[in-house]
């Protein structure tokens, strides 16, 4: 698989990213590492606002942080220029503590707690994502308490579902977010938003979907939303003045993967964009996007080293790494692969087929299936590619494993911008009530 980014190797035969040598990261930092190449997450940042602003001067690109938020990320988002988009009241504190603008942030969520739309209030963000009616009185509500006004965007769902390389338009809308479009919701919870003191409506969102090749689909989208947009102003007299077409584009996992073309997605949505808004004599809305994977999927690389290896001859050869289920869900949750680099053996031909085992207790911890490489051995330094997104995000303390750090390279120098945990903190949380303290029988007697 071609290189991305700032990848390549080195005069070593080492993996490098961002001038970085990757196997003197694994040792300076250890393993399991998430490497974050920051030229290239910038770069993304730059080409998706190229390619909407360009055609599309007011348009906005926010960033999703679900797919990898941290307080560094959130600076870079910043200084691209990017909103964010956040999912939880984590999420929030995290951008906050960064310095990212607060009007700048989009907040999402199908049942949000009226203790973090409170907080996002105080905080005054610059749009609640109205997922449903329950959420829209409780927001009204806080909005009215505090004096300030809510600014919203309504979630539907469009009845666009798009899979990896197909879409389907169904007629229902069974999904767990949003407000129906096609039963009636959506437009009462515009019309019952419009008459609603506290809250003022921009507009409309929607999101179809995730890794998502097929740009047809976007198109659809785009269309039927504007078609709403058009009934609501029918009905109501109210012009939406922002369409939030959510995230969703794909990027390369496998060499069978063709990267989206951000360029190609743009002309296709926004071409569709004012031929809508010219049928419906409407105006052109602002053009609101929410890439997380494009921005920062093919920016990570997981490091791990090579523990025990399990020959079974005949029949397969695990070899076990010191990560798994707990930096990388993925692979269990959704039979995710990837591409896999020996950092230390970049160069050498590939020789023998492996299954890379994780560390957990469970059987269905493991990270790739059947891969071919170079002869492995205790020590090895293994890269996992395209693990920006929803790795790091993503990871837990199963069996109390503790997680990784994160470091961001460039020009050759390397951050840490997450330190690794210990096992201390792992235990950090955990309370013994008086009546199990191991002394307590002894002193009370
Ligand atoms: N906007 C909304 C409302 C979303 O729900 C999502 C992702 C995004 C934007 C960003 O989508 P992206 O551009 O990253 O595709 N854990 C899964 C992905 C879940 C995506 C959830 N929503 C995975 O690891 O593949």
């Amino acid at each position: 698989m071609g290189f991305y980014g700032t990848m390549r190797i080195n005069e070593k035969g080492h993996l490098e990213i961002g001038g970085c040598d990757t196997v003197d990261l694994a040792r300076v930092y250890g393993t399991p590492l998430y490497v974050m190449d920051e030229a290239a997450i910038r770069q993304e940042c730059r080409a998706f606002r190229r390619a909407l602003e360009s055609r599309h001067a007011d348009s906005e690109v926010i960033y999703a942080g679900k797919a990898f938020s941290t307080m560094a990320m959130c600076r870079i988002a910043d200084e691209e220029g990017l909103g964010l988009d956040v999912a939880s009241g984590g999420e929030i504190v995290t951008a906050l503590k960064a310095g990212f603008p607060a009007e700048r942030i989009y907040f999402h969520g199908n049942n949000k707690s009226r203790a973090d739309l409170e907080m996002a209030l105080r905080a005054r963000i610059g749009r609640f994502m109205v997922d449903n009616l329950y959420e829209l009185e409780m927001l009204h509500d806080l909005a009215r308490q505090l004096r300030v006004k809510a600014h919203v965007d309504f979630r539907v769902t469009p009845g666009v579902e798009a899979h990896t390389h197909e879409y389907i338009r169904t007629g229902q809308l069974d999904s767990k977010f949003g407000l129906g479009l096609q039963n009636g919701q959506a437009m009462m919870a515009v019309e019952k938003a419009l008459a609603m003191d506290g809250i003022v409506v921009h507009g409309l969102h929607c999101h179809i979907g995730s890794q998502i090749f097929e740009l047809e689909s976007f198109k659809v989208a785009c269309e039927i939303m504007m078609d709403f947009i058009a009934k609501v102003r029918r009905e109501t007299g109210f012009t939406c003045e922002e369409l939030n077409l959510g995230g969703g584009l794909g990027v390369r996992y496998v060499e069978s993967d063709v990267r989206a073309s951000v360029e190609d997605y743009a002309s296709l949505v926004i071409d569709a964009l004012y031929r809508k808004a010219r049928e419906h004599n409407l105006p052109v809305p602002r053009l609101l996007v929410e890439p997380g994977r494009y921005i920062v999927g093919q920016a990570g690389t997981t490091l791990y080293t090579v523990g025990s290896i399990k020959d079974i001859p005949g029949i397969r050869k695990y070899v076990a790494v010191d990560g798994g289920y707990t930096d990388n869900p993925r692979v269990a949750l959704y039979g995710a692969r990837y591409h896999v680099i020996v950092a230390n053996k970049a160069n050498y031909d590939p020789v023998e087929l492996v299954t890379i085992a994780g560390r957990c207790c469970e059987s269905g911890d493991m990270l790739a299936w059947d891969v071919r490489l170079p002869r492995l051995e205790p020590g090895d330094i293994l890269a996992f590619l395209t693990t920006g997104a929803y790795h790091y995000s993503m990871s837990s303390n199963y069996n109390r494993f503790a997680r990784p750090a994160v470091v961001f390279v460039r020009d050759g120098e390397a951050d840490l911008v997450v330190e690794r945990e210990s096992y201390e903190d792992v235990a950090a949380h955990d309370r013994i009530p008086q009546r199990l303290l191991k002394h307590h029988l002894a002193s009370v007697r």
